[in-house]
């Protein structure tokens, strides 16, 4: 691929190849995943995987703009998402509008994803009707921690009827795209089935349109817990305890720096100088 999708490309991806796509805070996290995402999402997890918070709430927009501005620096053929963070967009359309203008305008973002189905329906169509892509997040979302009361799973039994309704509500407002989050693999099958923009998976199901993680958690980088919705795939936090052990046990027994680590005291001979 020479040129990064668009969001309509990325609604015309439905029931085709599943999308790919990963999270990414950094230029090189960005550079890595390039040439394999179709999409790359500067998620507000940046709060919990790279600054220590305790949950997504205390994300604020100046981080999301700053991530977002070295995601953009690392990616060239894969397309963009960032979150809205927590606060940026439930008050008003118009609130919603100035801050997705904002991300997008400073950080070259190509949509905006916030969370929310029914109550934020209104609030999608707004913005797509002003030139702002919008991928929906329904199931569990969690910036809403503190009213679903833990990271549960959303929509078994009764509560089905609800995350089809928030399913439906998001692909009608003009979502190019939907995140399903924890929610059993029968219900996303189902949603999958009824809406005509791609589902993507996390803790869903290999039948949805495509799947997203988040790049520390699947890199092992990222090891305070583990969902169990996460495959690692390299164990990168183990890996770097292990170099970092192997470092300072050089330098306290003086075997680091070697001698190909410094400096003579003679100046190197000039380029093209005769021995
Ligand atoms: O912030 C994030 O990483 C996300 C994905 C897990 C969908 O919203
Ligand atoms: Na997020």
């Amino acid at each position: 691929r020479k040129r990064a999708p668009m969001p309509d490309d990325i609604r015309a991806a439905k029931g085709g190849t599943p999308l790919v796509s990963l999270t990414a805070y950094t230029t090189p996290m960005a550079q890595m995943m390039d040439a394999q995402c179709d999409f790359v999402l500067v998620g507000d997890s940046v709060g919990m995987v790279l600054h220590g918070l305790p949950s997504t709430l205390g994300v604020t927009m100046e981080m999301m703009v700053m991530h977002g501005q070295a995601v953009a620096r690392g990616l060239t053929t894969a397309m963009m998402v960032i979150d809205m963070p927590f606060g940026s967009y439930e008050a008003s359309r118009e609130v919603a509008f100035a801050n997705a203008a904002r991300l997008m305008a400073e950080t070259g973002a190509a949509a905006v994803k916030l969370e929310g189905g029914v109550e934020m329906a209104e609030t999608i169509a707004f913005l797509v009707a002003r030139g702002v892509p919008v991928m929906a997040h329904i199931g569990l979302t969690p910036q809403s921690i503190n009213t679903l009361g833990g990271y549960k799973v959303q929509g078994r039994g009764a509560a089905r009827d609800g995350l089809m309704a928030d399913a439906r509500a998001v692909c009608d407002a003009g979502a190019f795209a939907v995140v399903l989050e924890k929610v059993p693999e029968v219900l996303a099958d189902e949603v999958t089935a009824l809406v005509d923009i791609p589902t993507i998976g996390i803790g869903a199901s290999a039948g949805c349109d495509g799947q997203i993680l988040v790049v520390d958690d699947m890199l092992g980088l990222f090891t305070a817990f583990k969902a169990k919705f996460v495959k690692r795939y390299a164990h990168l936090g183990e890996d770097g305890a292990d170099a970092i052990a192997a470092y300072a046990a050089d330098v306290r027994a003086r075997r680091f720096p070697a001698a190909e680590h410094v400096f003579s005291d003679e100046a190197p001979a000039a380029k093209g100088a005769k021995p």
